[in-house]
């Protein structure tokens, strides 16, 4: 039996690894890659390597073994039809006969259309048969703490969500209950819908990177138009623009808001809250 994690070279899937290596063996964990380059330090480690691409079935072939349990992390090729992508994954876990196959997707009050996609491959996970559990992972704090150039260089937050608050928690949080279920009992056909401890709205967020930073920054909400016309003005394509912009609306309507308690319960601990990443990416 090995775990296998698709994405292992992405932000998330590293987590994942990394916390997978705390419980398991290093020979028993498969990290799918794209490139192999990329996953050098994975390999150094004893982590097992395997190469195969959402967009070449035949990739994933041999990919997985009866038994095993699979973490299908989402694609980010939004242009390239996600669901079809992770039915490759899912086809090929079906076929070898692996135990477990968990996704991590998107909380499921989430109307906006970067939904759809997660949408349908639960769809299609539920409809394979296999043995899953969900991870409706909600926003990243490192969705805005990574992006805090123009924040600080503007003095402000500028976001089209008006008063909506949201749960968010850390990518290390989200990891940590993948490795949860990677690696504990009784997670069979369930669903987890995963948040941070806390909500806030982005006036608090703007109060956090203030203090943090020792500047003076202000919540600007700005209507949805003239949100697109912010990022496709700093270089976003047109139709990213269009789902972010659709996330904030989703914001504003409390649809990421994730009062389950299930990420805490998960990971045996209190989620990180954002104030925690600010300071991180600060230093960084
Ligand atoms: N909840 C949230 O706030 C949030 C925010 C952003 C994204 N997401 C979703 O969560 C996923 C994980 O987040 P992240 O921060 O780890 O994103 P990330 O760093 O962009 O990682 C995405 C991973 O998917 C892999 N991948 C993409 N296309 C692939 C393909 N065709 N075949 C095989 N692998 C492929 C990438 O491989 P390479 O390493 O080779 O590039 C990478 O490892 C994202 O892909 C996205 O679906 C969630």
């Amino acid at each position: 039996m090995s775990i296998v994690v698709t994405g292992a070279t992405g932000h998330l899937g590293r987590h994942v690894i990394e916390g997978l290596l705390e419980k398991v063996p290093a020979d028993q964990v498969v990290a799918v890659v794209r490139s192999e380059e990329k996953a050098a330090d994975l390999a150094a480690r004893g982590v097992r390597i395997a190469v195969a691409d959402y967009n070449a079935p035949e990739t994933f072939d041999s990919v997985f073994s009866a038994g095993d349990r699979v973490l299908l992390v989402s694609g980010n090729e939004f242009d390239k039809g996600r669901v079809g992508q992770h039915k490759v994954v899912l086809d090929a876990a079906k076929a070898a006969g692996v135990a477990l196959f968990a996704y991590t997707s998107a909380p499921g009050t989430l109307t906006a259309a970067l939904a759809d996609d997660h949408r349908g491959t639960e769809a299609a996970i539920l409809e394979s048969g296999v043995t899953y559990t969900l991870l409706r992972n909600g926003w990243y704090n490192e969705n805005y703490t990574e992006n805090l150039a123009p924040v600080l260089e503007h003095g402000a937050v500028v976001q089209a969500a008006g008063e909506g608050r949201i749960s968010t928690a850390s990518r290390a949080d989200y990891a940590a209950a993948a490795v949860a279920v990677l690696t504990g009992e009784g997670h069979e056909n369930t669903t987890y819908e995963l948040g941070g401890d806390t909500a806030f709205g982005f006036a608090e967020y703007a109060a956090v990177v203030a203090e943090a930073s020792g500047k003076e920054i202000t919540y600007n909400a700005v209507p949805v138009e003239t949100y697109k016309g912010i990022l496709t003005g700093a270089g976003l394509p047109a139709p990213f623009a269009e789902i972010l912009a659709g996330v904030d609306e989703s914001i504003e309507k409390g649809e990421l808001i994730v009062g389950t308690g299930d990420l805490s319960r998960l990971t045996g601990r209190p989620t990180t809250p954002i104030a925690e990443s600010v300071a991180v990416a600060l230093k960084g």
